[in-house]
């Protein structure tokens, strides 16, 4: 196994010769803090089958299922899909997710702390994943903009990117809302994160989940500050030419792995009429903030 930074990119690094059948306990803790210390691991040339995928997952922390069952694989449910693919009149997984700055599950009280995504059909064009490290572009934040934020908190809601499931066709809006509001209410989390593992300081926020913050007596601070935040760390420029922001191509074979604490990150779907597939598996690693 050998791990190598990626060739011209801020971020992450890239795993060849690694085969989740021979490799040790060790060669998987290695990864692990490669995934703490550079954010993004990519391991080349997998070939792995759903379930072989969710076992790559387990030798990394505890897998954790996505709440929603239509996001669900249908023989392995723990796997999530992305996919634009109707096959025989049939839907598997959801098109078009993840299209705006986020980390995964931000909008619960627990967090999912890494990510792996293994992409099942890569379209030629326009397929890929931005990420911004939120450790790093705290550091860079001015020290007015951070004592401004100091001792607040985050409000995450579901709600902006809440997508229509298909039981919800010819329910009332209401009754939805009101379900919705049951299964995943708002959630609070430091605006300014410390990483369990690594001990950095990490902007914990996002342009599609974050509604406000608050100060140390619940009392809102001037969303002017969140749009502040957000412009500075690269969420807001739709150039998407940002010095934060990192495009993460993948081709076929890859298996990305990221520190889902330190990133947020926004997918950018093919625009042309091109087939995507996407799996992903969500893990615990037993830490928390
Ligand atoms: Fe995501």
């Amino acid at each position: 196994m050998e791990i190598r930074p990626q060739d011209g990119k801020k971020l992450g690094v890239v795993v060849s010769g690694f085969d989740t059948k021979t490799a040790s306990d060790e060669d998987v803790e290695l990864i692990r803090k490669s995934v703490y210390t550079d954010k993004i691991v990519v391991l080349k040339n997998q070939h792995l089958g759903p379930q072989e995928f969710l076992e790559l997952g387990c030798r990394f922390g505890d897998v954790e299922k996505y709440y929603q069952p239509m996001y669900q694989h249908p023989e392995v449910p723990e796997i999530f899909v992305s996919s634009n693919v109707v096959e025989n009149n049939r839907r598997v997984g959801v098109p078009q997710t993840g299209k705006f700055w986020h980390s995964d599950y931000s909008f619960m009280q627990l967090p999912f702390a890494l990510t792996f995504i293994y992409p099942q059909v890569v379209p030629k064009k326009n397929r890929g994943t931005y990420f911004i490290d939120m450790g790093k572009a705290y550091g860079k934040l001015p020290e007015d903009l951070k004592s401004a934020v100091a001792g607040t908190r985050a409000r995450h809601s579901v709600r902006r990117y809440f997508k229509i499931r298909p039981g919800d066709v010819f329910r009332p809006l209401e009754e939805v809302i009101a379900e919705i509001e049951k299964e995943s209410p708002d959630v609070f989390h430091p605006t300014v994160v410390t990483h369990p593992v690594t001990g950095e300081e990490i902007l914990y926020i996002s342009a599609a989940m974050v509604q406000e913050l608050l100060d140390a007596d619940d009392l809102p601070l001037d969303d002017a500050v969140l749009q502040q935040l957000l412009a500075e760390t690269g969420q807001l420029d739709m150039t998407f030419e940002h010095e934060n922001i990192h495009l993460q191509n993948f081709e076929e074979g890859d298996l990305l792995i990221w520190d889902n604490r330190s990133l947020v990150h926004r997918a950018l779907h093919t625009t042309q009429p091109e087939p995507a597939v996407s799996f992903r598996v969500t893990v615990q690693d037993g830490h928390r903030w």
